[in-house]
C-alpha cells in the first residue's frame, strides 16, 4: 500500500519524505487555504520537484468544463508528475465524466475526486482515471461505512482488472487510516498530524525507558565488577 501525504506544506512533506514513507502528495482549495498558499502554481511547482517522479495531485477550481480543461492542461505543465483532481460532479451535480476522458486521452493523469459512493468510483474509473479519491471521513459524516464502499469498489477493480487505484482521503482518525489499509486501499492520503499518533505509543515508550534504565543499570554493574577485579588483583 502506497502513502500519499494531504498537505501542501513543504517543510512537513520534506520531514516526512526523509522517513522514507512518502510515495505521493495530494491537495486541494481547501488545503492550499489552510497552509496559507496564494501562489497555487509555484508551490505546486515545488513540490512537484521536491517528490520527484512521485504524484502530486492538484485540484481544478472551476464548476466550468471547457475551465477545468484548460485549468488541466496548465497544471500538467507544472511538472511531469502532476495529477490533476477533477471532481466527479461539479456543484450542481453535472457529471465530469467527460473533462476525465478528455484529459486521459490526452495523457494527462486523472484523480476523479470527492467520490462518496460506490458508483461514482465505477463510472470514473470506466472514464480513464488513473485515481478515485473515496474521502472516507465524509461518507463516515454521512452515518454509512467507509471500508463497504472502499473494499467494494477495491473487490470490482480486481475482478475487471481495471488499473485505476484507490486513494482514500478524508482521514479524520487514526483508525481511519487502518480501516482503509485493511478494506484494501492502494494509498491512503494522510495529514501530517497523523503520522505521530502512527509512529507513537505511551507503552513503546515505556518499554524503551526500562530497556535503557536496564543497559545504564548493566553497565555500572560491569563496572563494578571490573573495580573488584582490579582491587583484588593489586592485592597479591
Ligand atoms: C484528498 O484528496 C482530499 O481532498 C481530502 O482528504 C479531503 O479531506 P476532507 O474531507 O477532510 O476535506
Amino acid at each position: 500500500m502506497r502513502i500519499f501525504v494531504d498537505s501542501a506544506n513543504e517543510k512537513e512533506i520534506l520531514y516526512l519524505l526523509r522517513q522514507g514513507i512518502v510515495d505521493g502528495v495530494t491537495t486541494n482549495p481547501s488545503i492550499m487555504l489552510k497552509d496559507g498558499i496564494s501562489d497555487v502554481e509555484g508551490a505546486a511547482r515545488r513540490l512537484c520537484a521536491l517528490l520527484g517522479d512521485r504524484p502530486v495531485s492538484v485540484e481544478v477550481t472551476s464548476n466550468d468544463h471547457q475551465e477545468m480543461l484548460e485549468q488541466a492542461r496548465t497544471f500538467a505543465t507544472w511538472g511531469r508528475n502532476i495529477v490533476v483532481k477533477i471532481p466527479v460532479v461539479n456543484e450542481f451535480g453535472e457529471s465530469s465524466l467527460d473533462v476525465i476522458n478528455e484529459l486521459t486521452g490526452k495523457a494527462i493523469a486523472v484523480n476523479a475526486t470527492a467520490i462518496l459512493s460506490f458508483n461514482q468510483a465505477l463510472l470514473a474509473t470506466k472514464a480513464g482515471a488513473t485515481y478515485v479519491s473515496i474521502f472516507a471521513g465524509r461518507i463516515a459524516d454521512e452515518g454509512n461505512d467507509p471500508a463497504q464502499t472502499i473494499r467494494h469498489v477495491r473487490s470490482w477493480l480486481d475482478e475487471w482488472e481495471y488499473s485505476a487505484k484507490i486513494i482514500v482521503g478524508s482521514v479524520r482518525t487514526a483508525i481511519d487510516i487502518q480501516n482503509a489499509a485493511l478494506a484494501g486501499a492502494h494509498i491512503v492520503t494522510v495529514p501530517p498530524p497523523f503520522f505521530p499518533k502512527m509512529i507513537d505509543h505511551k507503552y513503546t515508550r515505556d518499554t524503551v525507558r526500562q530497556f535503557n534504565r536496564d543497559a545504564e543499570k548493566a553497565l555500572q554493574e560491569i563496572a563494578v565488577a571490573r573495580a573488584a577485579v582490579a582491587v583484588s588483583g593489586n592485592g597479591h
